[in-house]
């Protein structure tokens, strides 16, 4: 059994402090941020003695090749000595794969992904990230997704050196999350646990993250609700902390390769992409999971699978859509999504090996 994570964690912080301390005095720094956020209380928090910081802010959402590209070339023309991401998972990767490409010399994405094994270091900054939703995950993994949205396919950039430094958790800055981006990022954190726990690469350390986060979003989703008590939040906050340390060294599994071209092709949220099918594959990788879905049940003190689906769903019943058809996906449009998918690295890491009937079957039973 192998477990590995270096992230170093500060949870429950003032994140401005925070930073200050991780920083240390007279740093170069580049802070990744959604845009607006430069204008906030919270951004005022943030100082740098003796230092200088230079704000980006043009992050695209579920960013592109060419969106990371334009935040690599901002960096490189002062090569920042510590580069800080505040924001969501797009915030979060086009900062990762920002800090990977000053390390290597790289000057694209494309570079990035072809480059190979011959590696021509450079000072490698110190990458800090601050979550503001709470699903991601990307705050303790070492890879970040890039979106060819040309080709519409999607890219990991992932390597052992590829993790951030320093996550850094403070519930205020969750204050203003809209509801929906709320929900959709609890169920992605539910889907990085799900996938975590039927996974070929599971082990003892990532299943009991697992078993936690669950624990907790079952705990604590139905009272998601504007406006959010600081416990529920808090409770939220770690629960997607647990599933990132989770699938950290797991990946994530078939619910998340189902969800790829939903996203592309649909521009369903990736919470809920990577969440509707849950509960059809838990029927069918039951019998590959041993014992763990008793265990599971027992810690969230549930008698079954259809017990937890029945509260998931409950509680986010009316707040966001939660069907293919409610996103405008046509019936006879299922059978032409079963090919894409298929990303083949996802689909091996799921515990049973699924035909294209399973799949067809599952996006079936989500339709509606
Ligand atoms: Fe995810």
């Amino acid at each position: 059994m192998k477990y590995y994570n270096p992230v170093k964690i500060s949870f429950d912080t003032l994140f401005g402090e925070e930073l200050s301390k991780l920083s240390g005095s007279g740093k170069k720094r580049l802070i990744f941020c959604y845009d607006g956020f430069e204008r906030s209380e919270a951004f005022s928090t943030i100082t740098n003695e003796g230092g200088e910081d230079h704000i980006y802010n043009d992050v695209e959402e579920n960013p592109s090749i060419q969106s990371i590209d334009k935040a690599l070339g901002f960096a490189q023309k002062f090569k920042p000595d510590i580069i800080i991401a505040i924001g969501g998972g797009s915030v979060i990767d086009t900062a990762k794969v920002v800090r990977f490409g000053l390390y290597l010399n790289r000057s694209s994405v494309m570079e990035l992904l072809e480059g190979g094994v011959t590696r021509i270091l450079g000072e490698k900054p110190l990458l800090i990230a601050v979550p503001t939703t709470h699903g991601t995950g990307s705050e303790v993994t070492m890879w970040a997704t890039v979106w060819d949205k040309v080709e519409n396919k999607k890219y990991s950039v992932s390597d052992i050196e590829n993790y951030p430094d320093h996550s850094v958790y403070d519930h205020r800055l969750f204050a203003s999350l809209p509801m929906s981006v709320s929900i959709s990022s609890t169920l992605d954190a539910l889907s990085h646990s799900f996938e975590a726990l039927w996974n070929k690469n599971a082990n003892p350390v990532s299943d009991h993250f697992a078993f936690e986060s669950i624990k907790l979003i079952i705990k604590y989703i139905d009272d998601l609700n504007d406006p959010v008590p600081e416990g529920v939040r808090k409770g939220l906050i770690l629960a997607s902390m647990y599933a990132g340390l989770a699938f950290s060294n797991t990946k994530t599994a078939a619910a998340h390769s189902i969800s790829y071209p939903l996203t592309l092709k649909y521009g369903i949220p990736h919470g809920i992409a990577c969440s509707m099918p849950l509960f059809p594959l838990l029927d069918i990788n039951r019998k590959g999971m041993g014992d763990k879905l008793e265990r599971l049940f027992m810690n969230c003190e549930v008698k079954s699978g259809e017990e937890i689906e029945k509260k998931i769903k409950a509680s986010i019943k009316g707040k966001v859509p939660f069907s293919l058809e409610e996103f405008g996906v046509k019936e006879d449009e299922l059978d032409g999504l079963v090919g894409v998918s298929f990303t083949k690295e996802r689909m091996a890491n799921n515990i049973i090996e699924l035909k294209s009937s399973d799949v067809r079957e599952i996006l079936g039973k989500i339709y509606k």
